[in-house]
């Protein structure tokens, strides 16, 4: 397990679309079978439950979203969605262009660009802006700070004795500590705050406080942090480090950066992008579709069966763990060709594979709620940063690291210059405005 990657392709490559493994006395099941995936995480989604099942004692997530099940799950997913509702893009549609094209107004032409930090910035920002109401920069970059230290230790949580290495006053957990308590006050204070005054109308936040269970209460404040640091944590990395891989891609092929842009310039002129230019702008959903499929920012999906499970003539017992690699999945030459492993956005002009063998959001219903919110963040970006700049590779080809997300080993550093005939120039923009 040194090199996951590698592992989960040998596994496919040799035991076929259903693979049984033995890990640690533990039955896993490596699934690569379209039709199994539906039938886990779709028809049959109410006997799994996720796994790993996190540590309940280090509380990151706490019991928001992400991590809860069963009856708990629906209720908060339905507690939610208005927050994700499609009357709430155009706000948040009006954020994401306007803080994409500050930030890349800063650049200048030859600059060498930490795309993979841009991309961490920009989405806190987003995150931040859109779901908190948060504008003030330093307040973000705090909180950024104190999540990238707690989840740089996340590993630890799921180790055996993770608890008792987390209680010693080693530098690392000492370091944690500092982190997650600063966490705690920022997050309390953006609660009391927004509670004190209206001002964060429109945000989740004002969803979240207004938010009422079944029987009519409201949600306490550790719920309502707990949602709050799981979309913080789950909303922006995520997008971050799908566009870093996409833009890494592009970077590529300046044939392709080209056509991408004159397209993107025949959709919107001198306008910025609003939400009714999303359909017309489908060539970056193929380009942003065709990085995920090829870096799936959440590599892995983990399900661990309630009860006996059967599909045909296969059979597992109970407690059986189903592991889904989408990063090997959505470059099965089975599904996607001989040439799965180039990046060509065409493909999806006329998509040849099974449903359920692309699954970079998942599946069924704990399919990501923030998906609609990510499309519309990755297509703007890319339009926004593809009509004016060109990106140029200075450095070799950055290897895959599957941690929590799948993401690029070190910095990806690329250089922009003004897209020559950019009539973007005399356009009016946030920045120039
Ligand atoms: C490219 C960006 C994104 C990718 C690839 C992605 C991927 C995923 C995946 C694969 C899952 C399902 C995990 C599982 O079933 O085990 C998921 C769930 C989730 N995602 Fe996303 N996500 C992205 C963006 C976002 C954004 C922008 C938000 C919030 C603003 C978000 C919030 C969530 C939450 C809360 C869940 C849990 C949903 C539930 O269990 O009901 N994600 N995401």
């Amino acid at each position: 397990m040194g090199d996951p990657l590698k592992f989960f392709r040998m596994v496919a490559d040799h035991d076929g679309s259903l693979a049984e493994i033995s890990l640690g006395g533990r039955r896993f099941y490596v699934v690569n079978d379209p039709n199994v995936i539906r039938d886990i995480l779709v028809t049959q989604s109410g006997q799994f439950e996720k796994f790993p099942q996190p540590n309940t004692k280090q509380k990151l997530f706490g019991k928001g979203l992400l991590t809860s099940e069963g009856g708990a799950q629906k209720e908060q997913r339905r507690l939610l969605l208005p927050a994700f509702h499609r009357e709430r893009l155009p706000v948040y549609a009006g954020h994401m262009v306007e803080l994409v094209e500050t930030m890349s107004g800063a650049w200048r032409p030859g600059d060498v660009v930490d795309v993979a930090g841009f991309m961490n910035t920009l989405t806190l920002r987003v995150i931040g802006r859109s779901l908190l109401g948060v504008n003030d920069e330093e307040v973000l970059a705090r909180l950024g700070g104190h999540l990238a230290t707690m989840l740089h230790m996340v590993n630890r949580f799921v180790m055996p004795w993770g608890d008792v290495l987390m209680r010693l006053p080693l530098p690392s957990s000492l370091r944690y500590r500092a982190a997650s308590d600063e966490l705690e006050r920022m997050i309390a204070k953006l609660i009391a705050d927004a509670k004190a005054n209206d001002a964060r109308e429109g945000t989740l936040l004002s969803v979240l406080l207004e938010a009422r269970r079944a029987h009519g209460a409201a949600l306490t404040d550790e719920e309502i942090r707990d949602e709050i640091v799981t979309m913080i944590i789950a909303g922006h990395e995520t997008v971050a480090v799908g566009l870093t891989w996409c833009l890494h891609l592009l970077a590529k092929d300046r044939g392709l950066q080209r056509d991408l842009a004159t397209r993107t310039e025949s959709v919107l002129g001198r306008q910025d992008p609003v939400v009714e230019h999303y359909t017309e702008l489908e060539f970056l959903q193929q380009a942003f579709s065709e990085s995920l499929r090829m870096y799936p920012p959440i590599w892995i999906m983990g399900r661990r069966a309630l009860t006996p499970y059967s599909f045909g003539d296969f059979q597992a017992a109970a407690k059986s763990v189903f592991l889904v690699c989408m990063a090997d999945l959505h470059r099965r030459p089975e599904f996607f060709g001989e040439d799965a492993g180039v990046f060509q956005p065409e493909r999806w002009v006329n998509p040849t594979w099974p449903s359920y063998a692309y699954i970079p959001f998942g599946a069924g219903d704990r399919r990501c709620i923030g998906e609609r919110f990510a499309w519309l963040e990755a297509v703007f970006f890319l339009a926004c940063l593809l009509r004016r700049w060109e990106f140029t590779g200075v450095d070799e080809e950055p290897a895959a690291v599957p941690q929590l997300t799948l993401h690029p080993r070190g910095t990806v550093r690329l250089k922009v210059t003004k897209r020559e005939a950019s009539r973007m120039d005399e356009a009016v923009s946030y920045t120039s405005a």
